[in-house]
């Protein structure tokens, strides 16, 4: 019975165990991605007029990554719009609008996708975005040329990652002692189950 209990007591953790890898995997794969990163979203400042240019520059987004826009909801809002609003400033009937201060968008769709602020007067103080989605053979992708000076700003994405799992956030994920911890794990799940069945 003492046995059975603690057979059934080690089991739950490796379920649980299990549960957090997957949780882990789908987290890594997706990225959350924020508007600006420090800067959020809002009319860009006269120090940063090309804050969400240099910003999508930087980016390489995916389909199954979100951006997300932080922004004081009583001020502002997010709209996303074609590509004849986007460079005309029209904002009205925009494709999505949002306004909760907190808006996630979701990318499920290989193309281009413009936003705006929906606030009068936004849009023509460059508070506006452009971002690609494309396809691995995107010819696209590459042909904007940076400046040489420009290339060492180019980090990797994920420092601006952020997702609901703690961890530092200038640290890559360890690839390698998650298999092997599992694997230790299984073993012991596996020999307690055996032992309690024995
Ligand atoms: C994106 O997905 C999240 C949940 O995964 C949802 O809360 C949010 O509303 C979605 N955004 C849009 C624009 O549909
Ligand atoms: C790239 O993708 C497009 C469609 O998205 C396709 O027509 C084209 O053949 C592809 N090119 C290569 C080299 O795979």
């Amino acid at each position: 019975m003492a046995a059975n209990l603690r057979t059934s007591n080690m089991y739950y953790h490796f379920l649980l165990a299990f549960q957090f890898l997957v949780l882990l995997q789908t987290r890594v794969s997706c990225y959350k991605y924020k508007v600006g990163d420090l800067d959020g979203w809002g009319i860009p400042t006269s120090a940063k007029p090309l804050v969400y240019t240099q910003w999508s520059k930087y980016h390489t987004f995916k389909i199954g990554d979100s951006i997300l826009f932080l922004y004081p909801p009583s001020q502002d809002s997010v709209i996303q719009v074609t590509e004849q609003s986007y460079n005309s400033c029209n904002i009205k009937d925009p494709i999505l609008y949002m306004n909760n201060g907190n808006s996630l968008f979701n990318i499920t769709k290989y193309r281009e996708f413009y936003f705006t602020s929906g606030e009068q007067g936004h849009c023509e103080k460059k508070q506006k975005l452009h971002i690609s989605v494309l396809s691995g053979n995107g010819s696209s992708a590459d042909s904007p040329s940076y400046g040489p000076s420009a290339l060492p700003e180019i980090s990797p994405s994920y420092p601006t990652v952020f997702g609901t799992i703690p961890q530092p956030p200038s640290s890559s994920p360890p690839p390698a002692s998650f298999p092997v911890f599992m694997a230790a794990l299984s073993l012991f799940a596996v020999s307690a189950l055996v032992g309690g069945i024995m």
